[in-house]
């Protein structure tokens, strides 16, 4: 049959891809720190090069930060187009006393492969880039045409990618999109992704007197903005874990009662995820499973809080100025600017008087939720049927993908987001791995997929 022949490949080819993904984990593509900007380029370079070599149509397009990477193969006239994204950049790999080895030096322990970037992103879109080049070795041709569009700016809200495409509808325009950057559910158990979380990321700053005094001599009679941030801080939950801005919730969609039932069926332990993280209890929002929390409700998180002393000994100090950045992750039909409204309107009202304040809007991004009673969805089943020997099951994440976004908006087309990684990869933070018995499962997986889609419809 013909996948036979692209099977082989991939088996005979499995130590060469894995030691082509080494190579460009080592690159240190940090789109956050302008020190990397040179590698950030270099590993475009390297997946560009390594695309060009198998036979694609290759673009760098130059933009205000990283470059963007565009590949297509269009010999399949008739068939179905199938855009693939990925990201190449990666997020900081500090703090790094807890890594046990180096980030950008990957190495293998208990099969799985550690590094910054394993799994987020460089090793699951590395499979759909292995799996063309199994069909073009092998055949010299694919069953379906293929766009490749690969960032370097994912990590850090993605601008040059959200003005690039809407301004290229026709050039990346496909009939299916496919991403890997999720995980699956569990070990043994692929899954499709049907909802991401959107974001709404922000910053506070709270500026009292013009210099830091002395907390005995001025304490209690001038405002402290570290006292007033942790007022607005407090009002944002009540106890029972629901957001207390006005109008938060309005445009929440709701579970449906065949989600929660579907949540619920799934092999998930509370308990095991407790112990697993060692606290004292789950917390969140009253009336909902961790699940249907991580999945499907929006939540509201400090991410950093600053201002006073926070070095060695007591300090007396009553500090000028104090800040916080804290992010809501959203769900469909939440407007990420509306949130920001309500948010700036809630921070007027509780903010105590003494102080002055400011609130800075960081990149956001809208939830999304795609339909799984598709023809591209069945041929994914299938594909990671054959890739995984198992039957995906469907879920929800509490990430974020900013592109799916755009590509629904801008190109009319829902995303299959097929994730090859572990809820436990560690993406972000230390020890960050990627499950190399997954990474060829993905690429099997990926190979299958052109086959399939070229067997639905365009
Ligand atoms: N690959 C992640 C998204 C993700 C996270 C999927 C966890 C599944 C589980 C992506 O690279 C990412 O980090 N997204 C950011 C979005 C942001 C920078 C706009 C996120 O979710 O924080
Ligand atoms: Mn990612
Ligand atoms: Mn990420």
């Amino acid at each position: 049959m013909t996948m036979d022949r692209v099977d082989a490949y991939i088996g005979s080819h499995s130590s060469d891809f894995e030691e082509q993904l080494k190579a460009l984990i080592r690159i240190k593509s940090i789109s956050a720190q302008p020190d990397h900007d040179p590698d950030t380029r270099r590993a475009a370079n390297f997946i560009r090069d390594d695309l060009a070599a198998m036979g694609l149509a290759t673009e760098l397009i130059e933009t205000k930060k990283h470059p963007i990477i565009y590949a297509e193969w269009p010999g399949a006239p008739g068939k179905p187009t199938i855009l693939i994204y990925g990201h190449y950049d990666v997020q900081p790999p500090e703090p790094l006393e807890p890594w046990l080895s180096p980030p950008f030096e990957p190495t293998v322990r208990n099969g799985n492969l550690y590094a910054r970037g394993a799994t987020d992103d460089k090793g699951q879109m590395f499979t759909h880039v292995k799996a063309v080049e199994a069909w073009l070795k092998t055949y010299g041709r694919l069953p379906v045409n293929v766009k490749f569009l690969i960032e370097g700016e994912e990590e850090v809200g993605g601008a040059s990618l959200a003005a690039y495409v809407p301004a290229n509808k026709k050039k990346l325009a496909c009939d299916y999109a496919v991403i890997s950057d999720t995980s699956q559910f569990a070990p043994g158990q692929p899954a499709i992704t049907y909802g991401l979380k959107g974001l709404a990321y922000f910053e506070v700053l709270v500026q009292g007197a013009n210099r830091d005094l002395h907390s005995g001599t001025y304490g209690g009679a001038v405002a402290n903005p570290l006292n007033a941030l942790a007022t607005i801080l407090a009002s944002l939950k009540g106890p029972d874990g629901k957001i207390r801005i006005a109008g938060f919730y309005d445009q929440v969609k709701p579970l449906e009662d065949w989600e929660r039932a579907e949540f619920a069926k799934l092999a998930f332990s509370e308990a095991e995820f407790q112990a697993d993280l060692h606290v004292p209890s789950l917390e969140g929002e009253a009336g909902y499973t961790t699940l249907e929390r991580k999945w499907a409700r929006p939540t509201c998180d400090l991410n950093g809080i600053f201002g006073g002393y926070a070095g060695p000994g007591p300090k007396t100090v009553l500090p000028c100025r104090a800040g916080a950045k804290l992010s809501f992750r959203l769900v469909p039909n939440q407007d990420p600017t509306t949130v920001a409204r309500q948010f700036k309107e809630h921070v007027d009202q509780v903010c105590p008087p003494g102080v002055t304040y400011d609130v800075l809007i960081h990149h956001g991004a809208p939830a999304v939720l795609v339909k799984i009673d598709t023809p591209g969805v069945k041929a994914a089943v299938r594909a990671i049927e054959a890739g995984f020997g198992t039957r995906p099951v469907f879920m929800r994440e509490g990430g974020s993908i900013p592109v799916v976004g755009l590509i629904k908006e801008h190109l009319g087309v829902d995303t299959l987001l097929l994730g090859w990684g572990q809820t436990d990869d560690n993406l972000h933070g230390p020890n960050e791995k990627f499950c190399l018995a997954d990474f060829h499962r993905g690429i099997r997986s990926s190979a299958h997929l052109l086959e399939e889609l070229a067997k639905e419809k365009a």
